[in-house]
């Protein structure tokens, strides 16, 4: 079984708990784009675990991967590497010789461009992800395979130095001792990351030739991707589900089932357009029925109404096959619940996503009322996990069947509370494991 999973939305839709779900039934779990920006979350018997390298799926599979297309802060990936085996002693953790490392300059240099943004700032998580990117694109990054090789690491700093020297004027960059001490930080977290560097998109393709199952956790959301989002207020790398075969090595041919994962509200943390937002008592109440902080930054996220528009568009770019629905607990909890229709200008509709901030203007957005299924108690949760959508209150099953008939998939999953045991299984393969 080959399966990719992929946010719907800005991130955060519950990504995490899908796939710490779903990595029970797969044996290798593979990351391969973002870095320490996302943030998942999973709330087991055990306790809460939060992640940003490691993938949500290192509680339970055997073995997770980092990709190359990833981007990593060695030093950071040693703790995270430390926190997943306290959590599962047994995990093999692999990481990519080629994927990209984040350094102290990048995360210093991330806070620069968004200074120098102005009114253009994208709200950036400031974790350096940005400009690692950059230097990617710029063949001028460091990967993870220069990390044992401390002249070449000091070339490849003093060059990104030369580059972007008027970001770093006047800054402790600029003086040879702190690139020296970059240096040494980087070559020691080398050392400790050298016994998991490997060949990752062999050691996956291999996996596959020998019939094991994998699955792909995407990071972020599609509308942060940085082609088919709404950019610029996007991250840097691509996020959609066809990301994964540049980002780990694995042909996209070989994967079985897409699961798009959709938050039942929408919420996003930094600028850019969100036609569907709420202000004011709304979203505050939204805002902490749904605890909508970040995972990494701690930001107030901004909220708002599950937009149909945005998700067709999503489910069409990512080649969905099955959605996972989550958040449908809190979503009740509000004395009113809306879903977006459908975008109008000047009375007519307007097909395909906004953008564009100017686009918002004059825009119509236009929705469809759901009475509130109110707040569930632990026992009636059980009770539609046994039995189904049938014991769903009606206007949660009405809901359910919205989402399913505007976007021409089916619920695969639906998620009623952050713990593992509180999600219905729908689809009939993934019930199985086969
Ligand atoms: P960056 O990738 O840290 O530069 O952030 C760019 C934009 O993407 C900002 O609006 C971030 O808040 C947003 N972003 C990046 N990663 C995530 C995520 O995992 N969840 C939600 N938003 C994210």
């Amino acid at each position: 079984m080959i399966t990719a999973v992929v946010g719907l939305q800005f991130g955060d839709e519950g990504k995490g708990k899908i796939v710490d779900f779903l990595s029970e039934m797969h044996q290798v779990v593979v990351k391969f784009n973002g870095g320490r920006n996302a943030g998942h979350t999973v709330v087991t018997q055990a306790g809460t675990f939060k992640f940003h390298l490691i993938p949500s799926g290192s509680l339970r599979a055997k073995e997770v991967i980092l990709a190359n297309g990833m981007t990593i802060d060695p030093i950071f990936l040693m703790e995270e590497i430390k926190n997943a085996k306290a959590a599962n002693p047994a995990i093999v953790v692999r990481v990519s010789r080629l994927a990209h490392v984040v350094t102290e300059l990048h995360t210093f240099l991330d806070k620069c461009e968004e200074e120098a943004r102005g009114e253009f700032k994208i709200g950036t998580t400031a974790k350096g992800i940005g400009p690692t990117y950059e230097d990617k694109y710029a063949r001028t990054g460091v990967r993870m395979d220069d990390l044992g090789n401390p002249d070449i690491l000091k070339a490849k700093l003093q060059l990104i130095i030369k580059m972007k020297g008027t970001l770093l004027h006047g800054s402790k960059y600029e003086d040879q001792a702190e690139v020296d001490r970059i240096v040494r930080e980087l070559h020691e977290a080398g050392k400790a990351v050298s016994e998991y560097l490997c060949d990752t998109e062999i050691m996956i393709n291999s996996h596959f030739s020998e019939g094991m199952s994998i699955l792909f956790e995407g990071s972020h959301g599609t509308m942060l991707d940085v082609d088919f989002g709404m950019y610029p207020y996007v991250t840097s790398s691509n996020t959609i589900s066809g990301t994964l075969s540049v980002s780990s090595g694995f042909s996209f041919r070989k994967v079985g089932k897409v699961i798009g994962v959709v938050k039942t509200y929408m919420s996003r943390v930094g600028e850019g357009p969100f036609p569907t937002e709420l202000h004011g008592p709304k979203a505050d109440t939204l805002r902490e029925i749904g605890h909508e902080y970040g995972t990494t930054t701690g930001r107030p996220r901004r909220v708002g109404w599950l937009d149909l528009q945005l998700l067709k568009y999503a489910v069409m770019i990512n080649d969905v096959d099955s959605l996972a629905l989550t958040s449908l607990d809190t979503l009740g909890q509000l004395d009113q619940i809306r879903v977006a229709t459908g975008y109008y200008r000047d009375g007519e509709r307007i097909e395909g996503i906004i953008r564009k901030n100017d686009d918002l203007k004059g825009l119509e957005v236009r929705y469809a009322e759901f009475s509130p299924w109110g707040k569930l108690s632990d026992e009636d949760i059980m009770k539609i996990v046994e039995n189904g959508i049938e014991a769903m209150p009606p206007s949660m099953k009405e809901f359910v069947r919205t989402i399913e008939s505007a976007t021409g998939r089916s619920a695969g999953f639906i998620s009623l509370g952050n713990r593992r045991e509180k999600t219905l299984v729908l689809d009939p393969a993934l019930k199985s494991g086969a």
